[in-house]
């Protein structure tokens, strides 16, 4: 029989080549190829029984596989337009970024990095999701006792006692055994704790490489659709900060959800990176207590401090989704000691804190290159929306001249590079959030057409032009006094 011919894939960006070479012609990694044998390399996996096993019957496997046949898209609409049944994930967190609840035959990636929390985030929802369904998970990482340990020891979402009727434990790091089970039991959700963890055997490379993350991950969507179960695979973020398998399974599943958070504090934040059956950027909050994780249920509380107005700090209003955030922020401004001023900034990008400090020098007049300047984002949340500019120009000005920002004053806006404050979105949203909890005042670009609303919620809206404009009014600066 003719020696089947190497592939060799990239285990960087999974291109695959016939002829080894130093360098990827897919990412230009150096050193990144690596031989594949066998026929498992060209995407077509062998399904083999295990020896002694019972020959399968009627699960379709070895059936002539049925063409599928184009259907009039009005037949494929009803079926569509019957209401999704999605299944409750017991948070109502989790469903949110979710788009609503797991959608039956979804294929749902969770990463994020070791030890935040996902393990928990998954058994406890698997708690809930087993009293109504019946669950797989599968533990490729902890033994099944570890896994029970864990299990007893989590509070199940809504308070009430875990039951473990629905629910199948399978601790197997073999993708074959596990597509068996899977196959067998024909759950409606199954959970894969890692996939990263799991290894095929017909592939030569080490389980975690990205042609064993693709071929496990493919083999199960392919088994999943095909009897709708909804999988939940666990991804471990690399150090880089990426997906492990880096973009190869962004591609095949329905949705990416992160979960992140500090390490040093109890919340963290999940969030919908892509997302096939509902909206980007959604946020869900957690807290991690010593019986699992509870929802967040008044998250701006997280990210705001509790000790009052002090010099140097403002206050915004960040959205997220759909979602809207009171959010703290601080600025320490400081004469520098070296040739050029150090500036750090927590939870903004940098270059936007540089952006700002250059507006405010060159339109404001404010000598800030001379002095260092450091600024953070209470609660450890990540604000990457322009909408907070003006409240981080504000925090930075009161630092600088030991101002303290009026009690219940909330500053809103897009800084242009001339100094002009840009409209921003749903600032109505905003607005309500800010007079919920309790704000009187907020400063906003000109033009918002809200003044009616703010009226309504009871709050004082100052509309301002520049920069300069929305200072002296928010924050009683006095331009000339330098
Ligand atoms: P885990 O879910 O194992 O993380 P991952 O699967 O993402 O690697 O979470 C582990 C961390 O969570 C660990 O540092 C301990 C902490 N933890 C609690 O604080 N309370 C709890 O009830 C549990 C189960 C874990
Ligand atoms: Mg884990």
């Amino acid at each position: 029989m003719a020696r089947s011919a190497p592939t060799f894939i990239c285990q960087a960006c999974g291109a695959q080549t016939r002829q080894f070479f130093g360098r990827c012609h897919g990412c230009g990694g150096w050193n990144t190829l690596v031989e594949q044998s066998g026929p498992a390399a060209d995407g077509r996996r062998r399904r083999a029984a295990p020896e002694g096993a019972p020959a399968r019957t009627g699960t379709g496997e070895k059936a002539a596989p049925v063409p599928g046949r184009p259907r009039r898209s009005e037949s494929i609409l009803t079926s569509v337009e019957r209401p999704l049944q999605r299944l409750a994930s017991g948070f109502a967190e989790f469903d949110r970024v979710l788009g609503g609840g797991l959608v039956p035959g979804a294929l749902v990636l969770v990463g994020g990095d070791p030890g935040i929390g996902k393990s928990t985030l998954l058994l406890q929802s698997a708690q809930a999701l087993a009293a109504t369904t019946s669950v797989l998970y599968v533990s490729a990482e902890e033994s099944a006792q570890q896994v029970r340990l864990r299990w007893s020891r989590l509070a199940p979402p809504g308070g009430a006692e875990p039951v473990g009727a629905g629910l199948q434990l399978l601790a197997e790091t073999d993708l074959e055994l596990v597509l068996q089970e899977l196959e067998a039991l024909r759950p409606a959700v199954a959970i894969i704790d890692s996939i990263q963890a799991l290894h095929d055997d017909q592939l030569s490379s080490a389980p975690g490489s990205v042609a064993q993350v693709r071929e496990c991950a493919g083999a199960l969507q392919r088994l999943a659709k095909r009897q709708d179960t909804a999988l939940l695979l666990v991804g471990h973020v690399t150090k880089e900060g990426m997906l492990a398998g880096p973009k190869v399974l962004e591609h095949l599943v329905d949705a990416v959800l992160t979960f992140e958070g500090d390490r040093f504090a109890s919340h963290r934040l999940l969030r919908a990176v892509k997302n096939r059956f509902g909206a980007t950027h959604e946020l869900g909050l957690f807290e991690m207590r010593d019986r699992g994780l509870a929802e967040v249920t008044n998250p701006s509380e997280l990210f705001l401090g509790h000790d009052g107005p002090a010099a140097g700090t403002a206050t915004i209003v960040a959205c997220e989704g759909t979602r809207s955030l009171v959010v703290e922020l601080q600025a320490l401004v400081s004469t520098t000691s070296y040739a050029s001023p150090r500036r750090t900034a927590t939870g903004i990008g940098i270059n936007r804190l540089h952006q700002i400090l250059a507006v405010l020098e060159k339109h404001m007049g404010l000598p800030l290159s001379r002095f260092d300047c450091y600024l953070a984002v209470a609660g450890g949340l990540d604000v990457e929306e322009p909408a907070a500019d003006l409240g981080v120009a504000a925090a930075v000005v009161a630092s600088y001249r030991d101002l303290t920002l009026p009690a219940g004053t909330v500053l809103v806006g897009e800084l242009g590079l001339g100094g002009q404050l840009r409209p921003v979105g749903q600032l109505e949203l905003r607005l309500q959030e800010a007079a919920r909890l309790g704000f009187r005042r907020a400063v906003v670009p000109r033009g918002s057409g809200l003044g009616a609303i703010a009226a309504g919620l009871d709050l004082q809206l100052l509309e301002a032009g520049t920069v300069a404009e929305a200072l002296v009014a928010g924050l009683g600066f006095d331009p000339a006094a330098d």
